[in-house]
């Protein structure tokens, strides 16, 4: 399944972003309010549940969205990509953190905190198993996050 947006939900989403977001939100938000990636799942509810008001399930979907990319020593401290394939969007994010730490790849402690948590873990193990319900409940919690809105300078 492919994640596609339509002109029409592209428009849509515009048409919200600068409704609710240019009159409600002036100047962008204080810094230091991202998450640390060295701490676990109480940091994660404090940052995207309580600041943002997202559920269990959005931030066990949002971290999928390490499933792109990688980390990188000079930036974060951090080396390396959670997947083999960084350049593709899949749920091999999850099946890569429950099959364990592997040379090459990374797990930050803020990623290994999703399976200590026993609301969190049953996420996981649900988006390693079916890619599909990843994809759906990722959109969610995208499209959740996308409409909190952000100013630009
Ligand atoms: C759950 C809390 C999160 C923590 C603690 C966290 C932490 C980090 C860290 C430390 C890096 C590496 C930065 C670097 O060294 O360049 C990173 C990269 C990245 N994060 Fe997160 N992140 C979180 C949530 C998210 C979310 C919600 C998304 C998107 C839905 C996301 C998407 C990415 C992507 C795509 C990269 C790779 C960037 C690149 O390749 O340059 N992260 N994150």
């Amino acid at each position: 399944m492919e994640l596609v947006f339509s002109n029409f939900e592209v428009s849509s989403r515009r048409f919200l972003h600068r409704r609710f977001t240019s009159a409600d939100k002036p100047a962008p938000p204080p810094e230091g309010r991202l998450p640390d990636a060295t701490q676990g799942s109480d940091h994660l509810r404090q940052v995207f549940g309580k600041q943002m008001g997202l559920s269990d399930q959005d931030i066990v979907a949002l971290s999928g969205g390490h499933t792109l990319g990688r980390c990188h020593k000079e930036r974060s401290g951090f080396e390396g990509p959670w997947t083999t394939n960084p350049l593709i969007f899949d749920n091999s994010y999850f099946k890569e953190l429950l099959s364990g730490e592997k040379e090459g790849l990374i797990q930050l402690p803020s990623d290994k905190a999703l399976l200590d948590d026993p609301s969190f873990r049953p996420l996981v193990e649900k988006y390693a198993a079916d890619e599909d319900a990843f994809f759906a409940d990722y959109a969610e919690a995208h499209l959740k996050l996308s409409e909190l809105g952000n100013a630009f300078p």
